[in-house]
């Protein structure tokens, strides 16, 4: 057995993996001998073909073995890898045959026959995910992809949308659906023998976050404590630690512990940041929920900081200028820049587009000294952008929730509004990236945000399995900390203290949620050079709906529409850097002129990239309605 598995690892590591492999077992050894110590071992997945044909890399686990002296106190293996999923939207209403011009609830004896739901849902629709799609999605995650990944990141939108004129939702029903969602995801990703084990102690931490469309009148929610917020405390206690109940009161936000010490995902609740939540209006005010949240967020990273963990951020809504207020956008900018030594990056859904955004600190910092008050801050050397506010409202072209305006015929009314809103991110995001010596060696100016491709049909459905780097795992000396159930009441009375000190304006230099410089003497974190907890590669999942819609006989299953380091992206791995050198080889794609090669390569690039954003629906080439 041991000889299979070290030739295995020659063939499938290169020589430098297998001394990798070789030099993790010696740190084993050697490790026993210490005090309490994680230590990790490199295994080797079973069945390495299995990993292939869901474009993942084998061989990518190791075994984390925690000792107290010589004695083994616990052993977990760790994949290096994580889901993303997001807007799944189940409608119980759709049916089979029913029409698009009915949100597929009702059938409609003079729609065409490709205006009728198939089995599976049709991308472009206008319709929700058939229960069909979302229990076959779930169910082919769990025999496919369960035993492979740590943790999920679950970003919301898991009700219909309120768009049928004849069946307009109700509040008791976006609480029943929520509630059934979450306890589908709670047994979905329960191992074999977890049964007994309560749900926040499983090996797959399921952290979810707010959409949108998750709360009654949608887009809508008020600062907490509210009934909606006590009411998704309850539904979400099988994701929540029970010693974060009062500060998610405070507004649904919370975050996990994914690998206990070291790794943290932070849930955002991006409703108070929404420019389209009537009760929200900027994050300067002390009184807006928005505000509030950066204060505990500022706690909260100041914390991980200490603690020496890693973090990735998710929500909902991006953080593109059209979805949020431009002080909530520059404020998550600033945040994620000043703690690059640990915050990896940012995930999130909603839009139904996979594509990449980057957030510029220097030109957050400028708005917020503009807008917010004077303040000091780090620059690059450059003094030459007086366009953040305008370059920011031009970015607001969409209209809301990207739906599918339909006409008479499928595709007649398809707005071709998301093409020219990725050719605005490109133009006016990508375009104005600086270079190399006003970016930063490693491109620390900039944080990148990533959205994925939604369940829902909007396209076609999707999701994303991120690999990151757990070869760095070797070992340690665990460390100690206070409990966390004593940081949250610190937390409290902190957060409380705040809350009623004089609502005069404060000084700026006090304003906690505005973030301080990172310390000089802190090095960059996995997000800019490669370490432990480095994003490696994604693969993107996803089903050709037109196909299973013309083969009756198709067996459900999900297909690798992509993987970042396949021959048309080639990005050896997911740094800054890597996503500033394709972002500025997207941008290079709308020159005119000089017609050489890499302009040429830079065109196609375009092409793949506007393919895979819309699901490989064909979207982008599908003709502009005429009016
Ligand atoms: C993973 O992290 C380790 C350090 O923790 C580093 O030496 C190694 O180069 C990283 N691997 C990759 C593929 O980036």
């Amino acid at each position: 057995m041991f000889r299979q598995v070290v030739v295995a690892a020659v063939v499938l590591l290169g020589l430098s993996g297998m001394l990798e492999v070789l030099e993790r077992s010696r740190r084993v050894q050697t490790a026993a001998s210490t005090g309490y110590t994680h230590v990790s071992s490199g295994i080797v997945d079973a069945d390495a073909e299995e990993y292939y044909r869901l474009g993942l890399t084998p061989h990518h686990s190791v075994e984390v073995t925690t000792l107290a002296g010589d004695a083994v106190v616990d052993k977990t293996v760790l994949h290096g890898r994580f889901l993303h999923i997001t807007d799944l939207h189940p409608d119980e209403m759709s049916k089979t045959g029913a029409s698009f011009a009915n949100r597929c609830h009702r059938k409609d004896k003079q729609a065409l026959p490709d205006e009728a739901m198939h089995r599976y849902g049709d991308a472009m629709s206008g319709c929700d995910s058939p229960l069909e799609l979302y229990e076959a999605t779930l169910q082919w995650i769990r025999a496919n992809l369960k035993d492979k990944i740590d943790f999920v990141v679950w970003t919301g939108d898991n009700v219909r949308h309120d768009n049928d004129r004849k069946n307009p939702r109700y509040e008791g029903e976006i609480f029943s659906m929520n509630e059934k969602v979450a306890e589908k995801m709670s047994s979905v990703f329960m191992d074999d023998g977890e049964e007994d084990t309560m749900p926040l102690d499983r090996r797959v931490k399921i952290v979810p976050s707010l959409g949108n469309n998750d709360v009654y009148p949608h887009n809508l929610f008020a600062p907490g404590p509210t009934l909606q917020t006590r009411e998704l405390y309850k539904i979400w206690r099988n994701f929540v630690p029970t010693e974060q109940l009062h500060t998610f009161d405070r507004g649904a936000y919370f975050f996990r512990e994914v690998i206990p010490n070291k790794l943290a995902v932070v849930s955002i609740n991006t409703l108070y940041l929404f420019k389209s939540n009537p009760l929200c209006d900027n994050c300067y005010n002390r009184k807006e929920p928005g505000y509030k949240l950066f204060q505990w967020l500022g706690f909260v990273l100041k914390e991980l900081r200490r603690r020496n963990m890693k973090v990735w951020l998710t929500g909902h809504v991006p953080p593109v200028p059209k979805n949020l207020h431009y002080s909530c956008h520059a404020k998550m900018s600033v945040w994620q820049h000043e703690y690059r030594d640990i915050i990896i990056g940012s995930l999130y859904g909603h839009m139904n587009i996979d594509h990449f955004v980057p957030l510029d600190s220097v030109k957050s910092w400028r708005t917020i000294e503009k807008r917010l008050g004077k303040l000091d801050y780090e620059t690059y050397g450059d003094g030459d952008e007086e366009d953040d506010l305008e370059t920011y409202e031009q970015l607001g072209l969409l209209d809301d929730d990207f739906e599918i305006v339909r006409g008479s015929r499928r595709y007649d009314n398809a707005p071709n509004g998301k093409v020219s809103y990725l050719e605005d991110v490109r133009d006016g995001l990508y375009a104005k990236l600086k270079g190399p010596k006003k970016a930063g060696k490693d491109g620390e100016r900039y944080s990148f945000a990533h959205v994925t491709a939604s369940v829902v049909p909007t396209f076609n459905p999707g999701f994303r399995v991120w690999e990151y780097n757990v070869s760095g795992l070797h070992h340690g000396e665990a460390e100690s900390f206070e409990p966390w159930e004593r940081f949250f009441a610190r937390l409290e009375e902190e957060l409380a203290a705040e809350d009623s000190t004089d609502t005069l304006h404060t000084e700026a230099s006090k304003d906690k949620t505005i973030p301080p410089l990172m310390p000089s003497d802190l090095p960059l974190g996995p997000a800019y050079t490669p370490q432990l907890f480095s994003p490696e590669r994604y693969t993107q999942y996803y089903v050709d709906l037109d196909y299973a819609a013309k083969h009756p006989d198709w067996k459900f299953e999900y297909q690798v529409e992509y993987s970042t380091d396949d021959d048309e992206y080639q990005m050896d791995s997911l740094l800054v850097s890597d996503w500033l050198r394709m972002a500025r080889k997207l941008a290079r794609s709308a020159a005119v002129a000089p017609d050489d090669a890499e302009t040429a390569g830079a065109k196609k690039l375009w092409k793949t990239y506007l393919n895979r954003a819309f699901i490989d629906t064909g979207y982008q080439d599908l003709p502009i309605a005429n009016k």
